[in-house]
């Protein structure tokens, strides 16, 4: 298959049209939101939701997010939406919330992996909202990656991941955020927090009160060997090794300069993924710098490419600084922790 690769700016939104049009036909299209790009296809279509799967490599029982570009749409996919959804929808739409409520008869087993639950949100981006509109039909989209890789937050990862696989991908640009989007489960007493995301639990809790981090969350373990993957929770995974360090600052720095000497000993090929504060403690060729340690949010645009980056350069080992589990940090540390199967180095 040939992938037609179109890029979208302010001025040629009309480009989208031939997009729009096979989306409505029932093929695929990665397109640019403001958390990662997606995948989309028709989310009532169960055989265009199904190649969603193939295409990625995915496996058939992990749902799929539904995008709409207008809140009303809601009430099509949902039932039994209670008073807190629509508030949450009205405070963070557009934007990095997903919400799980009870869907309604309309959504095929297909898109929510046979779950009595469906998965919504409205990106927060003019080419993604632009692409829905014009292709009339809600859009299911998982992250536009192979199933396993990094999330991609630019146009190139897209084609680094599925060229040939799929017929359209749509460039827009950097993603904003560059973390996917907080998914909060509704359907029970207290809503829990399934993944964190851009929109960050006390940003929730200012509107509806109380909410809880899934359990799930906390499984990281704290080793002081890295050694045997924790395959079990390893996901966003570049090709190197990531190891998580969390500790005070001068004891991080100290033991993940010793361990790179050991590795360069050894002949491996290592960076280091650090606070750009901290860059100029370290004695290594590699030191990414992937935001300020006053700018989480910095990080978490950053992040999924910088580990791309580490794939391309052929690093063996990556050494990331934890940051602190706060706001847009913990969707931070979600993602580096599941990177690195589970494993944080303790100091
Ligand atoms: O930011 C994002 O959410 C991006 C962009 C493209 O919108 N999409 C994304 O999709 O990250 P994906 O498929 O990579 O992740 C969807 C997450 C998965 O963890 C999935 O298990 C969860 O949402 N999910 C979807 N439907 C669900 C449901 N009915 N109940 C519980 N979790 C659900
Ligand atoms: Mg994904």
């Amino acid at each position: 298959m040939i992938t037609e690769y179109i890029r979208i700016t302010d001025s040629n939104m009309e480009q989208l049209d031939r997009a729009a049009k096979a989306l409505k036909n029932g093929q695929l299209v990665a397109f640019p939101t403001e958390t990662v790009y997606g995948l989309g296809a028709d989310a009532l279509n169960p055989e265009a939701v199904l190649s969603i799967f193939a295409a990625k490599g995915r496996p058939c029982d992990n749902p799929l997010i539904i995008h709409i570009a207008e809140a009303e749409m809601l009430e099509v996919l949902a039932a039994d939406i209670r008073p807190e959804a629509k508030k949450l929808a009205q405070a963070f739409w557009p934007g990095p919330l997903t919400m799980v409520l009870k869907k309604a008869p309309i959504v095929p087993p297909e898109t929510t992996s046979g779950l009595d639950t469906v998965a919504v949100r409205i990106p927060d981006n003019e080419i993604a909202l632009e692409l829905i509109r014009r292709s009339g039909v809600p859009v299911a989209a998982p992250s536009a990656n192979l199933s396993g890789k990094p999330s991609p937050t630019l146009a190139k990862h897209v084609l680094d991941d599925l060229n040939g696989r799929i017929p359209f991908i749509i460039d827009g640009g950097a993603c904003r955020v560059g973390v996917e989007s907080t998914v909060l489960d509704m359907t029970t007493k207290v809503p829990v927090i399934l993944r964190p995301g851009g929109v960050t639990p006390s940003m929730i809790e200012s509107v509806i009160g109380k909410v809880v981090l899934d359990k799930s969350l906390f499984n990281a373990q704290t080793v002081d060997k890295p050694k045997s993957p924790g395959l079990k929770y390893t996901h966003y995974k570049p090709e190197g090794e990531v190891i998580v360090v969390s500790g005070e600052r001068s004891d991080v720095v100290e033991w993940i300069n010793k361990n790179v000497v050991r590795d360069r000993e050894e002949g491996l090929k290592t960076a280091v993924i650090a606070a750009y504060e901290n860059t100029p403690s370290y004695n290594v060729n590699n030191i990414i710098p992937y935001g300020s340690i006053k700018a989480p949010e910095d990080m978490a645009a950053n992040i999924f490419r910088i580990f791309r980056d580490c794939d391309d350069a052929g690093i063996e080992k990556i050494y990331v600084e934890a940051i602190p589990w706060t706001g847009i940090g913990i969707a931070v540390m979600n993602r580096i922790e599941k990177a690195a199967g589970g494993k944080v180095i303790q100091l």
